[in-house]
């Protein structure tokens, strides 16, 4: 194998080009080729003519800002501005009712959301030990859970039969707890809720309270377990509850549910896509627990973590982001674009919903964000025959996933009636 003196075992296993980014290639290369070709492969939201969607407000924040900003470096876990605008972010009108129910919060700021879940993975679980996602994953998961030295343990994303949780396994989570406690010193659970990609699946009120409950229940009996819920949230401003899981908390503790000292709440904060500065690689970690003590110890420790991995995240979309919602008419300008981009994607979700109704397609529950998602073991050999026709699609490993992002509304259709000639 070539390179093989240079690389270290780890290293070894690192092969392939991201399918995402292949099957985007073919798409482009159909359009070159001069075809009139429907691309469902990008993971970026794209307006109808095929550009970029952007948020003019960010954009214009970004813009506005003084040089000093875009060159600096920012203070090592985040600028306090940004720090304070990511909890918001994270618990919406939320927040101030979980401080008045003793809850304590720490933010620290992140490459992305993509560096907070790395800050949860090198410090929130043992070498070796596994970490508990959904059987269906955003794939990079993989990545990060591998380079941390980590194992990865699932759950379905769906109940097996009919429960008072459709979109929520609790048994299938709860056993998957229990055997993790029983061998592990540490928990560390992903949930890409809501607007989960690559479904666009969101739990619902009593699905999140089912998860949240098993977590407690769980903590509760193994005292000696550290327990962690990460909500990875990287789509949850496209979604009809973007602040749902701080609706749960708050509803559980006044209803009097006891929240145990070794569980921990952690919010996986993106703005690349709610904010549309993709590239900027901004996003933050927030911490929450009823101990001050125990949020501060961890940002110390989340802190020289970023500080030893990639030094300080980067500072313009840190310091714009939070002028642009410190000031009234900005941030009802960002609102109103957000808005506008999320009704886009409700239309063509509509829409592609309806099309594959008419042709008799069976698409997974879908009901927020960036995609949609259909179950198949033969996923390359439908996106090969769809590619035929000019259709692109990404062939995942349990099924196909259509970005509603880049599709636009008029094409479902014809979309939909090429995919129904090729799959079971
Ligand atoms: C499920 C999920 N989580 C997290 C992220 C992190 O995004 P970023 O690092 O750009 O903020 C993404 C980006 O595509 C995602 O799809």
């Amino acid at each position: 194998m070539p390179a093989e003196c240079w690389l270290n075992s780890q290293a070894l296993n690192k092969a392939g080009n991201d399918a995402i980014f292949s099957w985007y290639a073919k798409y482009k290369n159909a359009v070159l080729g001069g075809h009139n070709a429907i691309n469902a492969t990008v993971g970026s939201l794209l307006e109808d003519d095929g550009s970029l969607a952007i948020n003019r407000a960010a954009l214009k924040a970004v813009k506005m800002s003084e040089d000093v900003e875009f060159a600096s470096y920012a203070p090592l876990k985040g600028l306090p501005s940004y720090l304070d605008l990511s909890i918001s972010l994270a618990l919406g009108h939320e927040r101030s009712n979980l401080e008045d129910l003793g809850l304590h919060m720490t933010s620290i700021a992140t490459p992305g959301g993509s560096g907070a879940l790395y800050l949860t993975a090198a410090n929130l679980i043992e070498s070796g030990q596994k970490v508990l996602l959904r059987d269906r994953h955003w794939a990079p998961y993989a990545g990060f859970i591998a380079g941390c030295n980590l194992k990865m343990e699932t759950w379905p994303l769906l109940p097996s039969s009919p429960s008072e949780t459709p979109f929520f396994d609790q048994s299938g989570f709860e056993q998957s707890l229990q055997s993790l406690r029983e061998k592990q010193s540490k928990i560390l659970v992903w949930l890409n809720d809501p607007a989960h990609n690559p479904t666009g699946l969101s739990m619902t009120p009593s699905g999140r309270r089912a998860c949240l409950e098993s977590m407690v229940t769980s903590a509760l009996s193994s005292e000696n377990v550290g327990h962690t819920l990460v909500i990875d949230a990287a789509y949850t401003m496209y979604a009809e509850e973007p602040h749902g899981w701080a609706e749960t908390i708050r509803e559980a503790i006044h209803q009097g549910m006891p929240w145990p000292e070794n569980l921990l709440v952690c919010f996986a904060v993106s703005l690349s896509k709610s904010h549309t500065v993709y590239g900027l690689r901004t996003g933050a970690l927030v911490s929450i627990h009823p101990e001050m003590e125990a949020v501060k110890r961890l940002e110390t420790v989340f802190g020289v973590t970023g500080r030893s991995t990639w030094s300080a995240a980067p500072r313009i979309a840190q310091h714009a982001m939070s002028v642009l919602h410190e000031n009234e008419e900005s941030g009802s300008h960002w609102s109103t674009e957000r808005d506008r981009l999320k009704a886009m994607l409700d239309e063509r979700r509509n829409t592609l919903l309806q099309s594959c109704q008419n042709y008799g397609i069976e698409l997974n529950p879908t009901h927020d964000g960036f995609f949609a998602w259909l179950e198949s073991k033969d996923s390359v050999e439908i996106a090969t025959k769809c590619a035929k026709h000019h259709v692109y699609v990404v062939p995942l490993e349990h099924g196909i996933r259509i970005g509603l992002c880049s599709l636009r509304a008029s094409d479902c259709d014809l979309f939909a009636s090429v995919l129904s000639q090729f799959i079971g």
